[in-house]
């Protein structure tokens, strides 16, 4: 197992000084999950990494802030954890550290008491055999090196297949949200579920158990499959194991969802926030009602609240963009908006419409005019909402092109005060 050495390097030498600490406390390390499982699959790792400690985690952490100045960003020693945060490379890295644990769950869908446990059993509660494989880290001739490797469900020999295999029957009655970490998985790495454990998910569904989950989990779920790369295998895994209208009723996946999720995969936004732009993606075709019930169900962070009441409105707007417009016209239609409503429009829309929309964020909303209110008072002007009046006049001869320079704009004012 070659693991070690496919670590980025700024990366590894974090973790050597880390593993150092942590021998020198008598307390051994696990790198587990997420991590083990991108780097086996050569992708890039996520900022967030698990370690498994065998040895008292709040020492190490206390350690880790004290002397290689780790920032604590939690604790809670009732059940073993703590996250400490680094900058590594120019950004942050947190680790989550994690006393090995067994996890009971008192009821379905609850979050689980957790007791002390070893590592296999650890590994036994995790969700998929993708992410429940750990590698030893050890310092040998104060180098960062492999140790003991644990692979119990033959999680590498599943990735190499790209299967996505639940390590247990109760899995998902445990935990629904690994419906929806499945998909993203599933979307994110290409990979496709085993026999037995499509027949779970099935099972899954049919029992009804997301409804088990509170709103707020399914929503912190969702809100992390937005951020996601590939929205539109998300969508089809969804649907394909008939999970889409048990989140988002009324949510297809059409050719037209499919043709503008494609749009925006192959030019993302750079200047949003992408997850609510997806968001505004997936509902732009839902009906009035659908979208009014979404809102109703999920504590909706403002942003998207905001966002999924704009829809309708810019649904509309949609087909009036495809007609003859004047540019101070398009200026009047989109000015309302917020910059995440016309990122949508744009890749919801085609042709003209599409143009305008990125036309106008580009080029018409940071227009500045030649003359500003003060400027305005000065040619006579009085303090009041005549200004105001002018200004929105003279940006509109400004956009259609009737004014130039500031020259033109002061006359202009001039004779229309
Ligand atoms: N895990 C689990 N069941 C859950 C959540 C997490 O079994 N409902 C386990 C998995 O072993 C997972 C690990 O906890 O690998 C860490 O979870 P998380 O950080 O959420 O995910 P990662 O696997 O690190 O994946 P990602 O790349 O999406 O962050």
């Amino acid at each position: 197992m070659k693991l070690i050495p496919l670590l980025p390097s700024p990366l590894s030498t974090l973790l050597e000084r880390i593993t150092l600490l942590a021998t020198n406390q008598g307390t051994a390390l696990w790198l587990v999950g997420g991590v083990i499982r991108d780097l086996l699959l050569g992708v890039p790792l996520g900022r967030d990494l698990d370690l498994v400690v065998e040895g008292d985690v709040a020492a190490l952490s206390a350690a880790l802030v004290a002397e290689l100045g780790a920032n604590l960003r939690a604790a809670h020693p009732e059940f073993g954890t703590a996250s400490v945060a680094f900058v590594c490379d120019g950004a942050e890295v947190v680790f989550d550290l994690a006393r090995a644990r067994r996890e009971v769950y008192p009821q379905p869908a609850v979050l689980p008491v957790v007791e002390p446990a070893t590592l296999e059993e650890d590994l036994g509660r995790r969700d998929f055999s993708v992410n429940a494989m750990a590698l030893e880290l050890r310092i040998v001739d104060g180098h960062l090196r492999a140790g003991r490797w644990h692979d119990p469900f033959a999680g590498q020999a599943d990735l190499s297949q790209r299967c996505l295999r639940l390590l247990h029957q109760q899995s998902l009655r445990d935990d629904p949200t690994r419906l929806l970490r499945g998909v993203r998985l599933a979307a994110r790495l290409n990979l496709h579920p085993d026999p037995a454990t499509q027949i779970q998910i099935r099972h899954a569904i049919s029992q009804g158990y997301l409804s088990l989950l509170t709103p707020e989990r399914i929503l912190g779920e969702l809100c992390l499959a937005l951020e996601e790369p590939q929205p539109l295998r998300m969508l089809a895994h969804a649907d394909a194991w008939e999970l889409t209208p048990q989140i988002v009723p009324g949510l297809h996946a059409t050719p037209h969802l499919a043709a503008r999720l494609a749009r925006y995969a192959a030019h993302p936004p750079r200047r949003v926030p992408v997850g609510q732009v997806v968001a505004g993606l997936f509902v732009y075709d839902l009906a009035a009602a659908d979208l009014h019930a979404l809102s109703q169900r999920y504590p909706l962070p403002s942003p998207f609240a905001r966002l999924f009441s704009e829809i309708p409105r810019l649904r509309d707007l949609g087909p009036q963009l495809q007609t003859d417009l004047r540019p101070s016209q398009i200026d009047l239609f989109l000015r309302p908006y917020s910059d995440v409503a016309i990122h949508v429009l744009h890749y919801a829309e085609t042709g003209i419409a599409a143009q305008r929309a990125i036309h106008y964020l580009e080029q018409m909303r940071p227009l500045r005019l030649p003359l500003d209110g003060r400027d305005i008072q000065r040619l006579g002007v009085a303090p009041g909402p005549a200004i105001g009046k002018i200004l929105a006049g003279l940006r509109t001869a400004y956009l259609d092109g009737v004014i130039q320079t500031r020259e033109q704009a002061e006359a202009w004012v001039i004779n229309n005060r």
